[in-house]
């Protein structure tokens, strides 16, 4: 074999290999109600962005949540699943609705969420609450104490009461019945939660505040313990507060300005995260990054987007859904999977601009702006976005 041979083999491997490595596979996972109505603009984004930008994204699709239980009486498939891992990230919609109510535990719509938490390993959820300046007067809260709120919540997503086991519901045979939860948190799992916090506020306002209920519950002294350990040894630099979690839903409400990053477990970071929710207008604002640890030799971290809204299979269907959750999640994508950070930073730029225009879906509808459909806000977005 001649060397110029040998030279056009390795181009076409190196080829192959750029191209292996370039393209950014995404599994879409739209799920129920709302779902697939605001992952619709988020596909039209990725295919602006394919088309015009020269983006390299290859997307499959999958089912998720109630419509994989019609389909394979499970919430989510192992094909589905195993998609999921070998995905680069994957974007989620939403799941459940009144018409799951009914179907046995181990396979509601949730489940195909918790599954996909749990098998990947997403112990790092990021969910950061922004109000955008033009919606500042559609928050329930006043004006003055919303403006300007840039707080950011992490959530512990892999343990807790969430997956603690015994998790049962025991006949006792007196007519009693009891149901049993565990909440149950081990060092490992408080200290890489507590160190991604730190690493965020670094970049941030270089402030943790770490919340638990240490006056009553075994699991938040040793949450406690474990945050003030991982913060002197190696987080002496941010500033750590602790506050127990019910005065930290109140002070949520209160002040939010006074936290920059929050650091919780998996329930009070759900119950927590609803509250920041509404303190940026509407849920329908809120998008978030679910990552779990950097492989050892790719350092690629597996991760979920998803918007913190449900599926409000109230309004699914209808076309009035607000998107901006989904877009501003697939923007974290961006940010968190693949580096484009600059990109990240314009698509949350034409979200602002397009609410400066006093563009609103009807859950941030206030007087004098123009009400506009799922379609037409997405569309809006990623106009702006490109142009
Ligand atoms: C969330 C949701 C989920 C949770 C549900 C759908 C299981 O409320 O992501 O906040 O409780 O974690
Ligand atoms: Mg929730």
């Amino acid at each position: 074999m001649i060397l110029s041979e040998i030279d056009s083999d390795f181009g076409v491997m190196r080829y192959i290999r750029t191209a292996l490595m370039a393209s950014k596979n995404l599994l879409l996972l739209a799920g129920d109600g709302i779902g697939p109505e605001a992952m619709a603009e988020v596909k039209k984004l990725i295919a602006a962005m394919n088309d015009k930008l020269g983006s390299d994204f290859v997307t499959d699709e999958g089912l998720v949540g109630g419509c994989a239980y019609d389909a394979h009486g499970a919430a989510i498939s192992d094909a589905d699943m195993a998609k999921a891992m070998a995905a680069d990230a994957v974007l989620f919609g939403a799941v459940g609705g009144p018409k799951w109510d009914a179907v046995p535990y181990e396979v509601r719509p949730e489940a195909g969420l918790l599954r996909l938490r749990k098998d990947m390993e997403l112990f790092a959820n990021l969910r950061p609450a922004i109000c955008y300046p033009a919606l500042a007067a559609s928050s329930s809260l006043k004006q003055e104490v919303v403006e300007g709120l840039d707080i950011l919540i992490v959530r512990e997503l892999t343990g807790g009461v969430y997956f603690g086991e015994p998790k049962q519901i025991v006949d006792l045979g007196n007519g009693q019945k009891r149901g049993i939860d565990t909440q149950v948190y081990d060092t490992f799992e408080i200290e890489r939660i507590s160190g991604v916090a730190f690493e965020l506020a670094r970049t941030r306002k270089n402030h943790v505040t770490s919340m638990e209920k240490r006056n009553v519950m075994k699991s938040g002294v040793l949450w406690n313990e474990v945050v003030t350990q991982t913060h002197k040894a190696r987080y002496a630099d941010v500033k750590l507060d602790h506050m127990l979690a019910d005065a930290g839903g109140m002070q949520l409400v209160r002040w939010p300005k006074q936290f920059d990053v929050i650091v919780t477990d998996n329930l009070f970071g759900d119950m927590l995260s609803d509250i920041a929710a509404m303190l940026t207008g509407s849920i329908g604002m809120l998008p978030s990054a679910s990552l779990g640890a950097p492989d050892a030799k790719t350092k690629k971290r597996k991760a979920l987007y998803e918007p913190v809204h449900g599926s409000a299979p109230d309004i699914s269907g209808k076309g009035i859904a607000n998107p901006i959750a989904m877009i501003a999640s697939f923007a974290m994508c961006l940010r968190y999977s693949f580096g484009m950070v600059a990109e990240a930073d314009k698509l949350e730029a034409a979200i602002a601009a397009v609410l400066d225009d006093g563009l609103r879906t009807k859950d941030i509808l206030s007087e004098g702006m123009t009400e506009v459909g799922t379609v037409q806000m997405g569309d809006a977005i990623i106009a702006k976005f490109l142009g």
